[in-house]
């Protein structure tokens, strides 16, 4: 999220309000025919892959996947740098997401063609970020003077990091709200203060969220945990649910990335607060403009 500016999200803002009904199916776009994506997925996702898939199949453009890894080559030990060099020469941009930290620089440090990190271990979930601006910036109006409490597992969220960083192009007050153990790390919550972002920090929800505009949730990262027995402990330790929303303003909204576990009741779908699905739809909006302008097409 560092290679971004407010001009840049923006841009993208623009081109995702221009390009909703293409992403409905209501208007056909062709700007990506004869352009392709190959999708490189090291770890699960949904959203992610099959957002980027169906973003760019609506702009007319083909998709190719490496499937589940032990489909690929690398079940025989083919490396991940070979494997960059060799689907570089099949697709025009590669979107990969994978458990080690600076997987998707190494990628594009190998690659000729432009690569999107889809997300890295513990490191960035930058569509994510910006997916969850835009959908404030559509759910709110506006991204300035909103106070956006992040909640759940701050250490090991990628995509809490990336949004984070995205905040600090706006004029906003955030607010960490994590168990006792899975605070956000030091240096992030320096490098944000650094760049001018009111932060603060609590192991305590409910002493956050009363004039919270925004209510970002994320679950505990179970495949973060080296031992199995500290993520029990931790699983469970916040909900989301009507009764905590009771205590918010009205008008907030409630984001989620999504998969939820516990940490989000179901009741919570039919209140106004929530805003998780149409976030989806704008991941979807957000990622057909970011292929649009990283594939330079009008
Ligand atoms: N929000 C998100 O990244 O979802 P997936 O893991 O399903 O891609």
């Amino acid at each position: 999220m560092r290679d971004f500016s407010r001009r840049d999200l923006e841009s993208i803002f623009k081109l995702a309000d221009r390009l909703e009904n293409v992403a409905k199916g209501r208007t056909k776009n062709r700007a990506l025919e004869g352009k392709m994506l190959a999708t490189l997925f090291f770890e699960p996702s949904t959203r992610t892959r099959i957002s980027f898939e169906s973003a760019m199949q609506r702009l007319g453009g083909g998709v190719i996947g490496l499937g589940s890894v032990e489909a690929s080559s690398l079940a025989k030990g083919e490396t991940f740098e070979d494997t960059i060099r060799v689907v570089e020469n099949y697709a025009d941009v590669l979107v990969i997401r994978h458990s080690k930290n600076g997987a998707a620089e190494q990628a594009a440090e190998i690659a000729a063609v432009p690569v999107i990190n889809g997300g890295d271990g513990t490191n960035e979930h930058p569509t994510q970020a910006i997916l969850d601006l835009y959908t404030m910036r559509r759910e709110k109006g506006k991204i300035d003077g909103l106070k956006i409490v992040f909640l759940g597992d701050c250490k090991h969220a990628r995509s809490f990091k990336s949004l984070a960083l995205g905040l600090t192009n706006f004029k906003v007050r955030v607010t960490f709200a994590s168990p006792l153990g899975l605070e956000m790390n030091d240096s992030i919550v320096h490098e944000l203060q650094t760049r001018g972002l009111t932060v603060e920090q609590t192991n305590n929800v409910e002493s956050a969220i009363g004039d919270a505009d925004v209510l970002r949730v994320v679950r505990v990262m179970k495949e973060r945990f080296s031992d199995p027995a500290e993520y029990e402990r931790l699983r469970g330790s916040y909900t989301v649910d009507l009764q905590l929303l009771s205590k918010c303003k009205k008008n907030m909204i409630v984001l989620h990335g999504l998969p939820r576990l516990d940490e989000l009741a179901k009741e919570v779908d039919d209140s106004p607060h929530a805003a998780y699905f149409r976030q989806v739809f704008y991941g979807l909006c957000t990622r057909m403009a970011l292929l649009r302008l990283i594939l330079r097409t009008k």
